[in-house]
């Protein structure tokens, strides 16, 4: 049978080995051990939690101007001191949102033979499930399965669970219209019009892209991890979790424990938010840690210009008479996407790469 090459690749998914794990051993195989030394290990500051910005959406449209501002002010700081923020008062249901998660998990418990297959040399392949990020370049494996899907501009779901399209198709586009409203808000902050960023990137083809992220619980978390350091794709990444933490954020330099507020959503600024604000904005670094108890469950939504928008930095915010040059090489978002995909996990070393040396 031609389909049966096509599985994601020869490494058993996470979620079988750690149930196996469980029944016979507490040791990780070492193509999953990423500290060695245990001074380099996942640990991460708790007490800078109270710092981490809140940011409340409902009043970035208030009718009240002076409230409006006073947000959008708000919404700049936060993208520029930290690129990470939870959001309240976002317009997303609680309900729906417990649905993607519950969904999700419906999916990863399917028989193996139950879940979609697919060329892993595509990146852009619509429906994509698999286990680490990229198990032909990395040595060493994430504790992590996940499911990827495109969902916009062109919607693509799996069979099943059956009510899976259904939910997906509605949490997608409710973030889609949280995303509008934050780029709303950027573009403001950033001295433009309220809509000159979405036209700029032609965000009406906006390219979405859905990832399910399942962590089964690991015997030794502090060998391990769900995610390593980067830098994601795209202008803001929305994610939601299943109540159990998780992601750690880089804040100056240290590792920062995220602690959701229940019901928020947890927003990252990303590379061609970075790249668009020529540098204003940078994308933020994070993780994902594992511990040993409990799966954790995470969906995290790119939210980007569409696939042949060439990004650059926005010419009004480089005028070489301010003494402001270009810092980032235009690049169009679809290159930039196939070789951060087609590559390991590596920070930022994709955005390194459009970066203007010595700028
Ligand atoms: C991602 C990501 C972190 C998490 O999917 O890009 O960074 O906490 N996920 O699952
Ligand atoms: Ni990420």
């Amino acid at each position: 049978m031609a389909s049966s090459n096509l599985k994601p690749s020869s490494l058993i998914c996470i979620k079988k080995l750690s149930e196996s794990l469980n029944l016979t051993s507490n040791i990780i195989p070492s193509n999953y051990v990423h500290f060695e030394n245990p001074t380099e290990s996942t640990t991460a500051v708790d007490d800078l939690q109270d710092s981490i910005p809140t940011i409340d959406i409902s009043l970035l449209t208030s009718d009240d101007p002076d409230q409006r501002s006073k947000a959008i002010q708000d919404l700049d700081k936060a993208c520029q001191e930290w690129g990470f923020f939870m959001a309240v008062n976002h317009g997303i249901a609680e309900e729906l949102m417990q649905k993607m998660i519950e969904i999700s998990e419906e999916f990863f418990n399917l028989g193996e033979e139950e879940k979609p297959e697919f060329d892993p040399k595509n990146v852009l392949e619509p429906i994509r499930y698999g286990t680490s990020f990229n198990t032909a370049r990395e040595k060493v494996h994430c504790w992590k399965d996940f499911l990827k899907l495109v969902v916009h501009p062109h919607f693509h779901s799996p069979q099943k669970p059956q009510a899976f399209r259904d939910v997906l198709s509605e949490y997608c586009a409710r973030t889609r219209a949280l995303v509008g409203k934050l780029v709303k808000g950027v573009s403001q902050s950033l001295g433009l019009d309220d809509g000159e960023m979405e036209e700029a990137l032609d965000l009406a083809s906006s390219f979405q892209l859905f990832s399910a992220n399942f962590y089964p619980p690991c015997p030794q978390p502090e060998l391990a991890l769900g995610m390593t350091p980067h830098s994601d794709h795209g202008l803001f990444t929305i994610l939601i979790q299943n109540g159990v933490g998780g992601l750690q954020i880089q804040h100056d330099g240290v590792w920062v424990n995220v602690n959701a507020i229940p019901g928020s959503i947890l927003v990252n600024t990303a590379d061609h938010l970075e790249i668009f604000s020529n540098g204003k904005y940078k994308s933020v670094l994070h993780r994902a840690v594992v511990n040993s108890g409990r799966t954790r469950i995470s969906i995290a939504i790119a939210n980007s210009p569409s696939l042949d928008t060439v990004v650059a930095p926005c010419p009004k915010l480089v005028q070489t008479e301010l003494g402001c040059a270009p810092a980032y090489v235009p690049m169009k978002y679809k290159e930039y996407l196939l070789s951060q995909q087609s590559s390991k996990l590596d920070g930022k070393a994709r955005l390194q790469q459009v970066k203007v040396l010595g700028g």
